[in-house]
């Protein structure tokens, strides 16, 4: 890891940004950042003058990062992420959270959309992720131990926090849905899987699969902030449904969700307060 250009990256935020540590830090996947209902805004600031970040080069990823107050908590969210398919180094896709680590974030939510496994899950499921499976092979801890980054081997047998997770499913209740659960399998994309993959993923356990959210799981747990996840399930994965899939039917059903998507992500932050 650049430890120079995380550096870089910190000192293009305002200093508003350090002055008090968010009750919450957000990273918004594909299709929630159009979502999130924000209150009094402190500060915004488009990726592309964070240096390290840039801008994302996919249709439905905005990036922007904003920091806003919501039901009396002050929170930051970066809208849009940058993924490990674009051919940009770790240090990119992880800067949101070394980001937030600077400000004094403990509490971390991660979004994203994900191609559903499960056969109980439809096209519009939203998905509290209980656990995960890093099929990349690919970890951003790999290389010296940074300041901040905790012990050399992170214990990750409980990821995803119970209590946050808890919230989320009472956040799904106040709004009237019920919010499934369930292991997400990380793949590097950008392609999207073969039926016979998809197999082989169910056989393993995993109840749906997208392209993100792992390595900045991963680096958040490291530091030891409590982590929750919500994947908004798009579609079901390759073989299971309709003969083809495309990015297109993805942004489709985000912005079907969008309404319920939007309530959730609400309702959890008031559940924070
Ligand atoms: N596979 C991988 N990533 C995804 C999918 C999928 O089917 N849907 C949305 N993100």
């Amino acid at each position: 890891m650049d430890e120079k250009l995380f550096e870089k990256a910190a000192a293009a935020l305002p200093q508003i940004c350090f002055e008090k540590p968010p009750a919450c830090g957000l990273i918004l996947g594909s299709g929630w950042s159009k979502t999130l209902q924000m209150g009094n805004v402190l500060a915004r600031l488009s990726y592309s003058d964070i240096p390290g970040l840039g801008t994302g080069t996919i249709a439905g990823h905005s990036g922007e990062m904003v920091l806003f107050e919501r039901h009396g908590l002050r929170i930051v969210a970066f809208m849009g992420r940058r993924h490990y398919y674009e051919g940009v180094p770790l240090e990119t896709v992880v800067l949101p959270v070394e980001l937030m680590r600077r400000m004094g974030v403990g509490r971390l939510l991660v979004t994203n959309a994900a191609g559903g496994i499960n056969p109980q899950f439809h096209p519009g499921s939203l998905m509290v992720l209980r656990d995960h499976i890093n099929l990349t092979g690919i970890t951003p801890l790999r290389g010296p131990l940074l300041p901040g980054w905790g012990p050399r081997f992170p214990d990750q047998s409980q990821l995803y926090s119970p209590e946050l997770s808890g919230l989320l499913r009472q956040a799904g209740k106040d709004v009237g849905t019920v919010l499934v659960e369930g292991t997400y399998v990380y793949t590097t994309g950008p392609g999207f899987e073969t039926p016979a993959e998809i197999r082989a993923y169910a056989g393993m356990g995993a109840d749906a699969v997208g392209m993100s959210t792992v390595h900045e799981v991963v680096t958040a747990n490291a530091i030891g902030m409590k982590i929750a996840a919500l994947s908004c399930i798009t579609n079901m994965a390759a073989g299971i449904s309709g003969p083809h899939l495309s990015h297109q039917e993805v942004i489709d059903q985000t912005e079907k969700s969008a309404p319920v998507m939007s309530a959730v992500l609400d309702a959890f932050l008031k559940r924070l307060a």
